[in-house]
């Protein structure tokens, strides 16, 4: 019996990573106050010093604190059953990783248990540390008759007030996650949002909850969407009596819900982290990202907290116009761990696209160095702690670079900031994946210092799934013509799920798919139509098509000498002075979000339905070609890319017979989406 692992598939190993999930996050957890979930019981010590509590956190899982047992038990398992007492008739529980092996010695240990085979806690009638071969029980506790376990609780709808705010039942998932589905509203408020507080009705004393993906901005409009908003910091339905769509500018309630008390819904899983921010003025920029400062004579000390992956920037600065926040033209730090060095550069805008030379000069998101600057910033400190990054750095508030921008202290400042990953190949920010769809008016000199921050909770996969949308292969004898066009790449659904690299916003739409795997055989010509752009001054939709064994891209980016170690196979000449030059440009052909806040690509189940938002313009003119005979000099796996910007295409199987043997390896990566998927909504 020992060592016996039941592993079977996705759900097991969306458990697991429950169980690995949880037993972080409690065990960082040392409030005793913190709700439970309902409580089952203390254990029945009999043997071998086992003791502890048990709760249940909903119907399949079971919460043990302060557990301990000796580990001299021989055979002795985690046992549930159905009969009167503990004895032979039963199953084994499995341990807090899932595994099904013999019990080790536990001192004083929080950890959460989930039945096997869907069973639920009213099916058991008690639960034991139990010994098989000498069936004997060390500890026990009984689930009383009538036990109602933790689960999610409908109540009221939203109270139609005005604006058009409606909803079906709000569910409460668990203490801090609320569901409101079918949600309306019309988006006309000045400074809308979801709100909470205590008292009988809404009022304006009450605190802003993050929306659906953690924004701080007025709410937009909604039309009967399914959303989950996480209540924010420590706040949880118990502390809370009521949440509304309030209106904050009018002191007005557009619809509320009043949350009962007591309800008896599952326990939170999601980490709080308190602050500790150090400086007096703090401004929550979303639920992931603050900005903390302070002035002291000619310089500001500004740091940024951000709740981001190790290889995700952020950037934060002076908007590139007076009066509202704008990019282009804005004067930004950027800010990043490199293992435990921390940066904060100094960075100017010049266009939406990452740093590249346009006809000679710099142009995009460059660093003020490149573009005969100086570097204003002072680093100070960078930790991370937590899964968060703070960085905190220094700068006169008006510079000694003319091309800087200065920090006002007579009025408030318009400011742009934004979260998004790294091109690793080399540190710099590639397209941002959070960032305001509004202006952000900081008052910088303050009379009084205000920290108006709120707790860092950890990421919410629950709120936030990350599936890939499924990817798309041209695998078809019969295409030998393809028509390559440009589109946006689509949050972190498309290419950035799709590739697992950074994007540059813009991706390859290769017959109207996104960057699709493409087969080719040997010894068949093929041509591609290009509409990438034939403008070489713009700094963003100039995109040649050429074809490369390197999957990065962005071969006019790179050094001589990187140049030189990657196999060019189509799309580059050299000139007479032996510079490469792109030969596959055409006019350009570009699919736009049409004014649909590209920020929401992450709500579209598929890239079809996404694409059905979106509108295509293209300029007059053929497309540029690109012909290619792949031959048998061709490596087996090539990629197609933009000239000018990497990340913006994806792969060519290159194949020597149009049968397919990649099949097995086609289910498994299926078995794996599935696996990913489920992860996403169960953690
Ligand atoms: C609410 O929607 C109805 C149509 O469904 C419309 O006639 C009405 O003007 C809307 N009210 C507001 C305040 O927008
Ligand atoms: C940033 O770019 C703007 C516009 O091109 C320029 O005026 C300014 O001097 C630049 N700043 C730096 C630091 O190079
Ligand atoms: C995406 O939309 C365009 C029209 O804008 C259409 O031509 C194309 O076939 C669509 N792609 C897919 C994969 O449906
Ligand atoms: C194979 O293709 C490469 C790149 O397209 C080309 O340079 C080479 O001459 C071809 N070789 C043969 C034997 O055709």
């Amino acid at each position: 019996m020992a060592g016996v692992v039941r592993m079977k598939g996705p759900s097991a190993l969306v458990t697991l990573l429950g169980y690995l999930f949880f037993s972080c996050a409690y065990a960082q957890e040392d409030n005793d106050e913190k709700y439970k979930g309902k409580y089952l019981g203390k254990l029945n010590p009999y043997h071998h010093q086992v003791s502890g509590d048990v709760w249940a956190v909903d119907q399949y899982t079971l919460l043990l604190t302060s557990f301990n047992y000796d580990g001299n038990g021989a055979d002795t398992f985690f046992w549930a059953g159905a009969s009167n007492r503990p004895g032979p008739q039963g199953f084994i529980v499995p341990d807090e990783w899932g595994k099904t092996n013999i019990l080790d010695r536990y001192f004083n240990k929080d950890f959460i248990l989930t039945l096997p085979d869907n069973k639920k806690i009213t099916d058991i009638k008690w639960f034991a540390v139990y010994d098989l071969v000498t069936q004997n029980t060390f500890g026990d506790v009984y689930v009383p008759e009538e036990f109602d376990p933790p689960t999610s609780q409908k109540i009221s709808q939203l109270s139609k007030r005005s604006h058009n705010v409606s909803s079906e039942p709000i569910v409460i998932l668990d203490s801090k996650t609320i569901s409101i589905p079918q949600f309306t509203y019309n988006g006309q408020g000045i400074d809308t949002y979801f709100w909470i507080g205590l008292g009988p009705q809404p009022s304006s004393k009450g605190q802003k909850v993050p929306d659906e993906y953690g924004y701080m901005d007025s709410l937009r409009s909604y039309n009967n969407e399914d959303i989950i908003l996480e209540l924010p910091g420590d706040k949880t339905v118990f502390n809370v009596d009521w949440l509304s769509v309030f209106d904050v500018k009018t002191n007005s309630n557009y619809g509320s819900v009043i949350i009962p008390n007591g309800l008896n819904v599952p326990p939170s899983l999601i980490k709080v982290r308190k602050q500790t921010q150090s400086l007096p003025n703090c401004v929550q920029l979303h639920k992931r990202y603050q900005i903390a400062w302070e002035i002291f004579g000619p310089q500001i000390t500004i740091q940024l907290s951000g709740q981001v992956d190790k290889d995700e920037y952020m950037a934060f600065g002076l908007s590139g116009s007076e009066t509202s926040s704008r990019m282009e033209g804005a004067d930004v730090a950027i800010a990043y761990m490199d293992d435990t060095r921390g940066y904060a550069t100094d960075y100017n805008i010049t266009a939406k696209a990452p740093c590249g030379k346009v006809l000679g000069q710099y142009k995009g998101v460059c660093k003020d160095e490149l573009l005969g600057g100086l570097d204003s910033n002072q680093l100070y400190t960078a930790v991370r702690e937590d899964n968060i990054n703070i960085i905190t750095y220094r700068r006169t508030l008006i510079s000694s670079d003319v091309g800087d921008k200065d920090f006002p202290t007579d009025k408030p400042a318009y400011v742009v900031w934004a979260l998004g990953r790294l091109d690793k190949t080399n540190n710099e920010p590639s397209f941002h994946d959070v960032y305001p769809r509004g202006d952000v008016i900081i008052e910088l000199s303050r009379k009084e210092p205000e920290n108006a921050c709120i707790d860092f909770t950890e990421h919410n996969h629950k709120i936030f799934p990350r599936e890939p949308w499924q990817k798309t292969e041209i695998f078809d004898r019969s295409v030998r013509t393809f028509k390559a066009t440009i589109g946006p790449s689509g949050g972190k659904r498309g290419y950035q799920g799709i590739t697992s690299k950074p994007s540059v916003g813009l991706a390859w739409y290769i017959e109207g798919a996104l960057i699709p795997e493409l087969y080719l055989r040997r010894g068949l010509t093929y041509s591609f139509r290009v509409h990438g752009g034939n403008n070489p001054h713009s700094a963003d939709l100039y995109h040649p098509l050429i074809i490369t064994d390197d999957p990065h891209g962005g071969y006019d980016t790179l050094s001589d000498l990187a140049q030189s170690k990657i196999r060019v196979l189509a799309g580059v000449e050299l000139t007479r002075r032996g510079r490469p030059r792109p030969t596959a440009v055409g006019p350009l052909c570009l699919s736009k979000h049409n004014g649909r806040d590209r920020r929401l690509d992450d709500n579209f189940p598929s890239f079809k339905k996404f694409n059905r938002t979106l509108v295509q313009v293209c300029e007059p003119g053929e497309g540029g070609t690109l012909v290619i005979s792949p031959n048998s000099s061709w490596p087996d796996l090539v990629y197609y890319h933009s000239f000018t910007h990497a990340n913006m295409g994806w792969k060519i199987h290159v194949v020597d017979s149009y049968t397919k043997n990649g099949a097995i390896i086609h289910k498994l990566s299926l078995l794996i989406a599935i696996a990913i998927v489920f992860c996403g909504l169960f953690l």
